[in-house]
């Protein structure tokens, strides 16, 4: 298995299987706010990961390169996001680190975009001097870490030691320098986890969680046996971003995993996050529409944030953040059996009234 067919599977596939919607943003509610004092107009979606100011706190999630066929993918997400002024990553540069001429299906991504917010992507096996490279090859502003362990168990040709992550991560943090974001592929973050990823120097936390595109159903359907009960594996997106809630600082926490629209978004944003990455959703956009529809999407997604926003009385992202929430179902037992407070996410305000 070649990695160039592994990159095409993994885009026919995530797009064959899709999302289950099943991300737990679902068992939270926004408490609605019959004088919220706002205006459409006056609403901003600026915000900041880390040291990284950001138009919008949409995200194109890291996906592909290192296949001529994903170099198309990755200049229609690149021109979709200067088109809509939104950050993107690339998929793992791993590929092009190893062979360099196929540095070209990165480097579209920059070039579609010379002037927006674009992150490169490794593996935690990288080294310090192969992150640099990743990170010149598009002019990173960002460099991502991903973290897939049950990615990579079901991947027939996957990893089987997963031993000196966190050191490696701290060395790739101390040898780049660009910001240093960690994020888990769709099975979700603890806190304890992101805690260690912060105490190493790691600027912000993506959590990754279960409930959209899965890459164990994925791996599966490129093995001879599955291993199926890795379909179910790992920590909700609702569950993830309040594992980390007390953990990691605003600021420095992004919501993915199943993210399809701005509700979610919005959902994700009030358990914490500052900004919120959407991978799949956006791939489908592109691939069944091209990029006028995939700026659409984003658009409409950024509408709909609005509209959440109006409603629940916050003007900005970091007021969305505080708005009160009520959490029930699957989510609150987790909570409950994790001992992880969530009565102070319904209590809350968007701002103090006295405002
Ligand atoms: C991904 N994802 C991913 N992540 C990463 O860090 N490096 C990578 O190379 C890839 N490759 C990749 C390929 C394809 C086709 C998809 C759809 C996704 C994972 C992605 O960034 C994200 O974490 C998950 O897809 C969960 O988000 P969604 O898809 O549910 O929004």
């Amino acid at each position: 298995m070649t990695r160039r067919s592994r990159k095409l599977d993994h885009v026919r596939i995530a797009l064959a299987t899709g999302q289950s919607g099943r991300n737990g943003l679902d068992d939270v509610r926004f408490v609605h706010n019959p004088l919220p004092d706002t205006s459409l107009s006056h609403i901003s979606l600026t915000t900041r990961i880390g040291d990284l100011d950001m138009r919008s706190p949409i995200l194109i999630n890291a996906m592909t390169g290192g296949a001529a066929e994903t170099a198309e993918i990755n200049e229609g997400l690149g021109r979709a996001a200067r088109e809509t002024g939104v950050a993107m990553a690339v998929g793992s540069q791993m590929a092009a680190i190893r062979d360099p001429s196929l540095a070209g299906s990165y480097a579209v991504a920059r070039r579609a975009n010379p002037d927006g917010l674009l992150f490169a992507n490794l593996g935690s096996e990288a080294t310090p001097e192969q992150g640099r490279r990743a990170v010149e090859m598009i002019e990173a502003n960002a460099l991502q870490i991903h973290l897939n362990v049950v990615q990579e168990l079901v991947m027939p040709e996957g990893d089987r030691s997963f031993e000196g992550a966190l050191g490696r991560i701290e060395r790739i943090v101390r040898g780049v320098d660009v910001p240093v974001i960690v994020k888990e592929v769709g099975f979700g973050m603890t806190g304890d986890a992101a805690a260690r990823l912060l105490s190493v120097g790691v600027s912000a936390i993506d959590c990754g969680g279960k409930g959209g595109t899965n890459f164990s159903r994925i791996e599966n359907e490129r093995r001879e046996r599955p291993i199926a009960w890795f379909d179910e594996w790992g920590l909700s997106t609702a569950e993830s971003l309040l594992e980390c809630g007390a953990h990691v600082p605003a600021g420095r926490l992004i919501g993915s995993g199943g993210i399809r629209g701005g509700l979610e978004a919005a959902k994700a944003i009030a358990l914490g996050a500052a900004a919120v990455g959407m991978a799949g959703a956006l791939l489908r956009a592109l691939r069944e529409s091209g990029v006028e529809a995939l700026a659409d999407a984003i658009r409409e997604t950024e509408r709909e944030l609005r509209l959440v926003m109006a409603a629940v009385g916050a003007r900005t992202v970091d007021e969305l953040r505080r708005a009160p929430v009520v959490i029930g179902g699957e989510t609150a037992a987790w909570c409950a059996a994790r001992g992880i407070e969530i009565s102070k996410y319904a209590r809350r305000e968007a701002r103090p009234t006295s405002e």
